[in-house]
C-alpha cells in the first residue's frame, strides 16, 4: 500500500504498445526545481509502466511529452493553444504537431502547472486507454487546498488511526527521510498545495526557534511540489513562553510580539503560508478571555502576517456555554455578527456540519450566512466517527453531499461549493482543508480503502463539483487495476458504504451517540459527563413519546439560522428529508413515515440495512480474490469481517437501548438484539 495511487504497474498488450509509441521521450527546457520533479515523475512513472526509461531531450520529437511554459519555450507561441485563464496553477494537455510529428504537449504558465499536468498525464497513462488527440484544460477552483495534521510534537496524532505522526521532530531538521518526498508527491498528484503541520490543539513550543527550523526543513522538501507549510498557533503562546504577561489582542505589546514572531518565521520559511487557530473552543485560550471577539483576535495575527503575504485560518468550531439550549447554534451566534469585520487575509474555517464530523450532518448554517467573509471548508478525512481505520466508509459521498447542498443564500443554486469556491460572493481568497488520515503505517492511512478518502478530498479540493463516483472509479483503477471486473464492484461497495455506516450507527438523522471517549462503537446511554452537550443522551433525547432533537420553533429553533426556504421546509416533519429527521425533530415512536412504516419500525429496519450492506460488501470482496494481490486482499477481507462485527454491535446495542425506552415490539422479521 505504500505507493498509494502512484503504483505505475507494468503495462501489457495494447496498453504497453500505446505507451511505448506515445511516451518515448520528455522534452523540457524549464530548469526550475518544480520542472525537474515533473520530469522525474514522468521518467519514474513511464519507466515503470513500459520497462524503459524515456529519454530527455531539449526539443520535442515524435513520441515526446513536451513540458513547456511560455517563459522557457518560445516555440509554444506557434502552437494553437491558449494559456489565458489557466492562472498560476492550471495546465493543458494536448496532442499537437511539431515538424509533422504528433507530440503530447503539457503547457502551463508556471512550472507547478507542468507538475500537475504531468500527474494528470500519468493518470491517463495508467488507465490503459487511447493517448491520441488529448485535449484537456484544468484549473483549480479553490485557491488554498490544505491538509490539516492534528499531529502532536510527541508524534501522537489526535484522532489519528494510522500510527504515529510522519513528522519525525526529533531527527528534524537534519534528517529528512524519503517519506517526506513521497508525501509531497502524493499530495501534488492531487493538487494539494499546503499543509498545516501541527495539531489545532497547539503547543506553544511549536512556535519556538527549534521547531521553526524543523518546519523550515520540511518546507524545503515540499517547495518544489508547490506545497506550502502552515502552523497551528496557540493563542496564549507569548504568555506561556514567559515572554509576555498578557495575550490581549488589543495590547500593542502583544501585536508587536506576533509581528516579531512572524518576521522570525519568514526569515526561515520565506513562503510560509500562515496560521491556523483554534481559539475559545474546548478549553483552548483565545481573545474572548480578554473580552475581545474572534475578529479582533484574527485581525491582530493577520496584521503580523500581512507584510509577508501570509494568511490566518480562524476556526469557527467553537462551543461553550453561551447556547445552553443547543450546541449546534453557537458558531453562527458567535461569527455571523462579525461578517465584514475580518481583515482581508483572514479566512474563517468552518466544519462541514454544526456539531462535529458526524456520519451525516446537515450543512453548517454559516455557509451562505457570511457573504463578506471568505469561508473555508473543513472536512475530516480521518474517520473519527466513521469507523476509524477499519471500517470501509468511503467519504467521497459525504463530501459531495455537503458541497452540493443548497444554502439558498442568493436564491436556488447557491450551493456550499459556490460559497467556498468564492463564486457566490466574489471572493478571490478561497480555501478548503481536510483533517489528514496520515501516519507512519506502511499504507499511510490505516487501510487501503482509507487512501481513497485522502484521494477524494484532494480531487474535490481541485474541483468541488467532481462527483464522488467518478473519483472512486479513478482511484480504484489506479489502486487496483483499470479492469472493470475489479473497478465496478469496488466502486459499488464504496458508493453505498457511508450510507451503510449512517444506517448501522446513526440512522434517520441521529447524531453523536458514539461511545464518548474513543468515538468508536455505540454509547447512546451515556449521561454522566460533566457538560450536557458531551453526553449522547443530549443528542438523541429518546423518551417514552419519541426520539430526536427538536430544533424547530418549539425547541432550540436552530432552523432559524438557515435561509427562509430551508427553515420553512424543516419546520414540519412532513417536509423534512427523512435522512435528517431526528436532527430537526422530536418524533413520536408511532409516527408514520413516508415509507408507511412507523418511526420505530423504520429505525430498526435502518439498523438492519446497515448490517446487511456490510455483509454484501464481504461477499463482493470475496469474489475479487482472483484479481487482487494477497496482502491487500487479506487486509480488506479481515477489516470487512471486523466491520460486520462492529455493525452488529451497533445494531444490537442501539436497538436494545432504544427499545428499553420506546417499549415497542420489534417489527415482524427483525431479529431480537443478541
Ligand atoms: C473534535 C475532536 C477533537 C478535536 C476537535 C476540533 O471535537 O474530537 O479531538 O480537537 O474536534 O476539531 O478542534
Amino acid at each position: 500500500g505504500y505507493d498509494l495511487w502512484l503504483r505505475y504497474p507494468k503495462a501489457e498488450g495494447t496498453a504497453l504498445s500505446t505507451l511505448s509509441s506515445h511516451a518515448t521521450s520528455i522534452a523540457i527546457a524549464a530548469q526550475g526545481d518544480t520542472a525537474k520533479v515533473a520530469r522525474d515523475e514522468l521518467i519514474r512513472g513511464l519507466g515503470k509502466m513500459t520497462g524503459v526509461n524515456p529519454t530527455v531531450a531539449g526539443t520535442p520529437q515524435a513520441g515526446s511529452i513536451w513540458l513547456a511554459t511560455p517563459a522557457t519555450d518560445p516555440a509554444l507561441a506557434s502552437q494553437p493553444v491558449k494559456l489565458d485563464g489557466l492562472g498560476d496553477e492550471g495546465y493543458l494537455i494536448r496532442t499537437v504537431t511539431v515538424n509533422g510529428n504528433p507530440v503530447t504537449l503539457i503547457a502551463a504558465n508556471r512550472e507547478i502547472g507542468l507538475l500537475y499536468g504531468a500527474f494528470h498525464y500519468l493518470r491517463l497513462a495508467q488507465g490503459g486507454g487511447s493517448l491520441d488527440r488529448i485535449d484537456i484544460r484544468s484549473t483549480p477552483k479553490i485557491k488554498l487546498r490544505l491538509l490539516n495534521h492534528w499531529d502532536n510534537l510527541d508524534r501522537t496524532v489526535e484522532r489519528g488511526y494510522a500510527g504515529q505522526s510522519i513528522w519525525d521532530w526529533w531527527r528534524l531538521p537534519e534528517w529528512k527521510g524519503p517519506r517526506y518526498t513521497d508525501y509531497a508527491r502524493a499530495n501534488a498528484s492531487l493538487g494539494i498545495n499546503g499543509t498545516v503541520l501541527n495539531n489545532v490543539n497547539a503547543k506553544p513550543e511549536s512556535l519556538t526557534a527549534p521547531y521553526i527550523a524543523k518546519a523550515a526543513a520540511l518546507a524545503d522538501v515540499f517547495r518544489p511540489y508547490g506545497i506550502k507549510v502552515y502552523l497551528s498557533a496557540r493563542w496564549s503562546t507569548p504568555v506561556e513562553l514567559g515572554e509576555l504577561k498578557t495575550a490581549d489582542p488589543l495590547d500593542p505589546q502583544v501585536a508587536a510580539w506576533w509581528k516579531a514572531k512572524a518576521d522570525e518565521i519568514y526569515k526561515a520559511i520565506p513562503d510560509f503560508g500562515g496560521f491556523l487557530v483554534k481559539a475559545n473552543s474546548e478549553g483552548q485560550p483565545g481573545p474572548q478571555d480578554y473580552k475581545r471577539n474572534h475578529a479582533e483576535g484574527a485581525n491582530m495575527l493577520a496584521a503580523a502576517l500581512k507584510p509577508h503575504g501570509g494568511i490566518v485560518m480562524w476556526r469557527a468550531f467553537v462551543y461553550a456555554h453561551d447556547n445552553p439550549d443547543d450546541r449546534a447554534k453557537q458558531a453562527y451566534a458567535d461569527f455571523k455578527p462579525l461578517d465584514g469585520q475580518f481583515a482581508d487575509n483572514v479566512l474563517v474555517q468552518v466544519k462541514n456540519g454544526a456539531i462535529d464530523f458526524q456520519p451525516r450532518e446537515p450543512f453548517h448554517p454559516l455557509f451562505g450566512a457570511m457573504p463578506k467573509t471568505p469561508l473555508m471548508m473543513e472536512f475530516q478525512i480521518t474517520k473519527e466517527y466513521l469507523g476509524q481505520s477499519t471500517n470501509l466508509t468511503y467519504l467521497g459521498t459525504l463530501f459531495q453531499e455537503t458541497l452540493e447542498s443548497d444554502t439558498y443564500a442568493k436564491g436556488k443554486g447557491s450551493t456550499v461549493a459556490k460559497v467556498i469556491d468564492g463564486s457566490l460572493d466574489g471572493h478571490k481568497l478561497t480555501g478548503i482543508a481536510g483533517v489528514a488520515n496520515i501516519g507512519v503505517d506502511r499504507d499511510w492511512s490505516g487501510s487501503i480503502f482509507n487512501q481513497a478518502d485522502w484521494y477524494a478530498f484532494g480531487r474535490l479540493a481541485w474541483d468541488p463539483e467532481l462527483g464522488a463516483e467518478g473519483i472512486a472509479r479513478e482511484w480504484a483503477a489506479l489502486t487496483f487495476s483499470p479492469d472493470r471486473r475489479i473497478v465496478d464492484p469496488v466502486v459499488r461497495m464504496m458508493m453505498g458504504s457511508r450510507e451503510a455506516a449512517v444506517n448501522y450507527m446513526t440512522p434517520l438523522g441521529l447524531a453523536h451517540i458514539m461511545s464518548v471517549y474513543g468515538h468508536y462503537g455505540p454509547g447512546p446511554w451515556v449521561d454522566t459527563l460533566d457538560r450536557p452537550e458531551w453526553n449522547p443522551v443530549y443528542y438523541h433525547r429518546a423518551d417514552a413519546q419519541g426520539i430526536g432533537f427538536d430544533r424547530t420553533a418549539t425547541g432550540s429553533n436552530a432552523i432559524a439560522q438557515y435561509a427562509p426556504e430551508i427553515a420553512r421546509r424543516l419546520a414540519k416533519v412532513s417536509t423534512t428529508p427523512e435522512n435528517e429527521l431526528l436532527w430537526w425533530h422530536h418524533v413520536g415512536w408511532d409516527q408514520k413515515l413516508s415509507s408507511g412504516e412507523t418511526l420505530w419500525d423504520s429505525l430498526v429496519h435502518h439498523y438492519d440495512q446497515g448490517v446487511a450492506y456490510v455483509q454484501g460488501m464481504r461477499q463482493q470482496w470475496a469474489a475479487l480474490r482472483p484479481y487482487v494481490d494477497a496482502d491487500r486482499f487479506k487486509q480488506t477481507e479481515t477489516f470487512l469481517m471486523m466491520q460486520e462485527q462492529d455493525a452488529r454491535l451497533w445494531r444490537n446495542a442501539c436497538i436494545a437501548y432504544f427499545q428499553s425506552i420506546s417499549k415497542r415490539p420489534l417489527p415482524a422479521g427483525a431479529a431480537a438484539p443478541e
